[in-house]
């Protein structure tokens, strides 16, 4: 994005060469990474070190996530790019601390997920975290309205904000007609609208979305597109996307492309770039 810097590492952390000094991975002494750890909070709104996900296949383990280290800046856009099966949805639900890594760790806005517990987690992403499931995840006995309202609710808004709100996102996503229909009435590519929406209307500090516009035709994708853009520009939201999405990848400011569970392609390490709070 114009103005702001996102940036990640690449592979293994720390890399293998050079010593920075100013970086946590490069600080040696418990005081040198404290300090390196309160700079990078400063600029980063999200850093994954090494994150490894395995599973129990037919007794033996399967590593589809392999030492995947990352940094975004706050106000950064990240998109994350690779074949089906790669590994993207995984290391999603990881950075959104939705899942636990079998290794590795992830800050997310200066929390260690790794020291936290399930009941922690949910009230941070309930706090500042926005998610776009790739299965969009409506609740099917809710319509479109509550989909979005709901959650808007049991985040503390008062039912006629929230009510409001809602309205107001359907209407972003083009929807604002639809508002009474369940999700079975509504199109894969509608539904998908309507999770953009719920995860939008939120006012999320950092966006995760999974596929935002597999479903879409050209031109509702462009619309998506314009919404992510808007929030990215004018609310500062971090935007962590997953895409097949050529143009919607060109549009980030980062791509980190991933094969068999690891990365193939990255930028430098945020540390070593100058703070996108600086004039
Ligand atoms: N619960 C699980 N148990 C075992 N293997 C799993 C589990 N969840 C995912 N996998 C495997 O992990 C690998 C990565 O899956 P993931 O969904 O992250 O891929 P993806 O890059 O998002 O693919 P796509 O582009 O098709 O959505 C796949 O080989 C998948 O079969
Ligand atoms: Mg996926």
């Amino acid at each position: 994005m114009t103005g702001r810097v996102a940036a990640l590492s690449a592979g293994r952390w720390p890399p293998a060469a050079g010593r920075d000094p100013e970086s946590p991975a490069h600080a040696t002494t418990p005081i040198e990474t404290r300090q390196a750890a309160a700079r990078c909070t400063i600029l980063a709104m999200l850093i994954a070190r090494n994150l490894t996900k395995s599973y129990l296949s037919g007794g033996r383990p399967l590593t589809v996530l392999k030492e995947v280290s990352l940094e975004v800046a706050a106000g950064g856009f990240l998109a994350v790019v690779g074949p089906s099966g790669c590994g993207k949805t995984t290391l999603l639900g990881l950075l959104a601390g939705l899942d636990v890594p079998s290794g590795g760790t992830v800050v997310l806005d200066g929390h260690d997920l790794s020291t936290m517990g399930e009941d922690q987690r949910a009230e941070l992403r309930a706090e500042k975290v926005g998610f776009v499931f790739q299965t969009f995840q409506l609740i099917a006995t809710l319509t479109a309205q509550e989909n979005v309202q709901v959650p808007l609710e049991l985040s503390g808004a008062s039912a006629e904000d929230a009510a409001a709100r809602a309205r107001e996102f359907l209407a972003r996503v083009g929807l604002g007609d639809r508002g009474h229909h369940y999700p079975s009435q509504l199109s894969g590519g509608e539904q998908q609208r309507v999770a953009i929406a719920r995860a939008f209307a939120n006012d999320p500090k950092i966006l995760f979305a999974d596929e935002p516009t597999g479903n879409l035709d050209a031109a509702t994708g462009a619309r998506i597109v314009e919404l992510l853009l808007q929030l990215n520009r004018e609310l500062g939201t971090t935007l962590v996307l997953v895409t097949h999405d050529a143009t919607l990848a060109g549009l980030a400011a980062s791509v980190l492309r991933l094969k068999d569970g690891a990365v193939v392609d990255g930028n430098a390490p945020i540390s070593h770039l100058p703070s996108p709070l600086a004039p």
